[in-house]
């Protein structure tokens, strides 16, 4: 596979980069992201996101302003819609799952695909990990629509489906949010068209651009015919071949591209805890 000689081609900053499977994630070792990166080293970790779209650090010791600081390099942090971040940062979401609170990302989705720019990426650090399970799951997209049939590929060029915060919705609900308070991000935040097959900005590759999490139908296409179809689409990200596992371990930070791929998280440790920290990177509008 192509990608399996990048970054090599940039200068050398001592950062090892060592790929998981053949299609997605890799982990990146020899490097300590608490010290503030430089140029060299900020442009191999891009090109390692850009090749295995979710990658992988060790052992980092991050507080939250340094966890910003390594987001910064890549971009412009965006605040979510509906989640509140730490009072200080609210550019960062802590994310706690305990007893009380069952962890809910165990749906695949690419994140927050229902507004006009969805984020470039995200990345997520771990303070604490239950003693057994609460994996990561990441699906590369690309490969995905390369693994569609030329049928399919036919029916879904140049179309265009409606995202919308459908699964947000959901957990509101369940969380006992007022109907008032969701009636106004409605408003603010409606459903919004995206392509179903997207040309990654950076890489120009064409990858598969619909979720079961947050996309609702084609536009211009029968509803029976677009669910059938999309019902086909979603499942591709479970395919294993296109898949990458990740067991995280504490202290561990993991940055995906999220305009390639999609991710699940699984939700089998309750009643334990796994506390995270996020930060996320602004996107543009998918072509
Ligand atoms: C997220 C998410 C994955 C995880 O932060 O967007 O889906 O493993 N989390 O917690
Ligand atoms: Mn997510």
């Amino acid at each position: 596979m192509s990608n399996l000689s990048t970054p090599n081609s940039l200068p050398n900053c001592g950062i090892q980069c060592t790929p998981m499977t053949p299609a997605i994630g890799a982990e990146l070792s020899n490097i300590n992201l608490a010290e503030p990166l430089s140029d060299a080293a900020t442009a191999f970790i891009r090109q390692a996101l850009l090749d295995w779209k979710v990658i992988f650090f060790r052992d980092q010791q991050l507080d939250t302003e340094q966890l910003m600081n390594v987001a910064r390099s890549f971009g412009k942090l965006s605040l979510h819609p509906f989640l509140s971040g730490k009072p200080d940062t609210p550019e960062v979401l802590a994310i706690s799952r305990n007893r009380e609170r069952r962890g809910g990302e165990n749906i695949w989705h690419s994140d927050v695909t229902f507004i006009p720019n969805p984020p470039l990426g995200s990345l997520l650090y771990s303070h604490e990990i239950p003693p057994i399970g609460g994996d990561t799951l990441f699906a590369d997209m690309v490969a995905a629509y390369e693994g569609l049939s030329d049928e399919v590929k036919q029916k879904i060029e140049g179309r265009q489906a409606i995202h919308d915060f459908r699964a947000h919705r959901v957990l509101m609900r369940k969380a006992g949010v007022d109907e008032e308070k969701i009636a106004g991000y409605e408003a603010k935040f409606p459903p919004t068209a995206h392509p179903v097959v997207r040309t990654h900005p950076e890489t120009k590759r064409k990858l598969l651009n619909v979720s079961v999490a947050f996309t609702e139908y084609i536009i211009g296409m029968d509803r029976a015919e677009s669910d059938a179809l999309l019902q086909h689409l979603y499942a591709q990200a479970s395919i294993p071949e296109y898949q990458v596992r990740f067991k995280w371990t504490k202290n561990c930070l993991t940055f995906w591209d999220n305009r390639a791929t999609q991710h699940y998280a699984v939700s089998d440790y309750w009643p334990a805890v796994r506390t995270m920290e996020r930060v996320t990177i602004e996107g543009d509008i998918p072509c």
